[in-house]
């Protein structure tokens, strides 16, 4: 979400006759796109702040700005905030980057330059975002923002806002317009995708994630569609059905489970329980045999016991999630969770346990990755691989990162690649085929 919203900053400063560097040495304005996430991801940007403190003393007139959940969370605090032991210039929330030129010219005559009003209705529909990652292949559409889950570990509903949808026309011109541009897939994007929902313009009928999807794939079939995230209590059948429908709807769903134990779950106010997650599971493999799951979990929250962790670590097991995301619980200031339960599982016992986690699910990528050994897989090459030029670097439907020799492949092909072998985080192929395989 901060990628593709940075690609929005980029696009409001390039419209206002600023250019990009990847130096900061040459920049003259340095902003920080900063995530609130988990107290650790805090820390990195507060030491990265740090750091470009050394260019300002080289560079004077150089402006420094934070932007994102982090500026949103803690507000003037930041301009303000003597023990920072650091100068910042502006600050500025996810719903205010069109102010960004603005803000920089007060700035740029030393007053406080601050927007942090959050928006019910800005999606930056109508921004075309600049595509400055290198590669060209994949790219990012921001289709909601906000939250409204408030689950209660969670700070995204105080920095991020009210749930809006944006405008379906102007999610299928960027998609148009990424497919001439040479695109070949796009990750439709959201705090929760499947609560996306277009009212419809006075003809009575709304638009749905499903429908959305469906619209997207429909454009091209070279053009690979995936989205992220999914909430398990949103997460439709009909949207399976749709996926089911697109061979280019990538088979793979991230949904986060967070817990194994149906009371931890309700602690986390996640709104369903251990066996309505298994019910999604069920529904998953029946209408979609074969699809990759993959999920994300906090290990030591609030409360948690030895039985509640061991829960997570059965059900990792019976889902058997293809790849997942695992964090230590970090408690974020007045969330619920804050105000409501003691962060009382000691530091050393979220580390061990978090390491079990880890450990179980290196065990289930391995054998979910083995089992694809032997197998033609579908890939699309974003690029030379990282440890040989001769080799190419691609993902198949399940989102499986696959390296294989490149022979004439280029970024933006397609390839049909025979599995050889595998670890736990990659899978070696063979080409045996060029160009889509449906
Ligand atoms: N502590 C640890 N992990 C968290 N996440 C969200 N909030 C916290 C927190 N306070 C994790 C959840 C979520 C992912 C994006 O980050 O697993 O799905
Ligand atoms: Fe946070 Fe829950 Fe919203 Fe995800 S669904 S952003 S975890 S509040």
């Amino acid at each position: 979400m901060n990628f593709s919203d940075s690609e929005i900053v980029a696009s409001v400063m390039t419209s206002h006759d600023f250019g990009i560097t990847t130096d900061p040495r040459d920049a003259d304005v340095i902003f920080l796109n900063t995530c609130s996430i988990r107290d650790h991801a805090e820390q990195r940007i507060l030491n990265r702040l740090r750091e470009l403190q050394h260019l300002r003393r080289k560079k004077s007139g150089l402006l420094i700005g934070v932007l994102g959940c982090m500026a949103e969370r803690l507000k003037s605090d930041l301009l303000e905030d003597k023990d920072l032991g650091m100068r910042i210039d502006m600050v500025v929330g996810p719903d205010a980057y069109r102010q960004l030129p603005q803000l920089l010219m007060d700035a740029e005559t030393g007053q406080k330059a601050i927007n942090v009003l959050l928006s019910a209705d800005e999606t930056y529909a109508d921004i075309s975002p600049v595509r400055y990652a290198a590669g060209g292949v994949s790219a990012f559409i921001s289709i909601m923002r906000g939250c409204e889950n408030f689950c209660a570990y969670c700070v995204v509903p105080y920095t991020r806002g009210k749930e809006r949808s944006r405008d379906p026309e102007s999610i299928l011109l960027e998609a148009r317009q990424l497919v001439e541009g040479g695109y070949r897939e796009v990750t439709l994007l959201g705090q929760n995708v499947n609560s996306y929902r277009w009212p419809g313009n006075g003809n009575g009928r709304h638009i749905a994630f499903s429908d959305l999807i469906g619209l997207v794939a429909a454009i091209d079939p070279r053009l690979r569609v995936r989205f992220a995230t999914s909430h398990p209590k949103d997460m439709s059948d009909q949207l399976l059905y749709q996926m089911a429908k697109y061979p280019n709807i990538c088979k793979a769903i991230h949904l986060p489970l967070q817990s194994g134990s149906s009371s931890v779950l309700q602690r986390m106010n996640r709104k369903y329980s251990r066996q309505d997650y298994l019910d999604r599971i069920r529904a998953i493999r029946d209408i979609l045999p074969g699809c990759a799951i993959s999920t994300d979990l906090i290990a030591g929250y609030c409360g948690e016991t030895e039985a509640e962790h061991r829960e997570t670590l059965s059900i990792m097991e019976e889902v058997g999630f293809d790849f997942a995301f695992m964090f230590k619980y970090s408690e974020r200031p007045d969330t619920l969770a804050a105000k409501k339960y003691p962060d009382d599982v000691p530091d050393q016992v979220k580390t061990r346990r978090l390491t079990e986690i880890i450990h179980k699910q290196q065990a289930l990528s391995l054998k979910s990755n083995q089992q694809d050994v032997g197998s033609l897989q579908e890939v699309l090459a974003e690029g030379p691989s990282k440890r040989s030029e001769s080799h190419m670097m691609g993902r198949t439907s399940h989102n499986k990162v696959v390296v294989f020799p490149g022979n004439g492949i280029l970024a933006g092909d397609y390839a049909g690649v025979e599995i050889t072998g595998c670890s736990s985080a990659t899978l070696k192929g063979a080409l045996r085929q060029k160009g889509l395989q449906q």
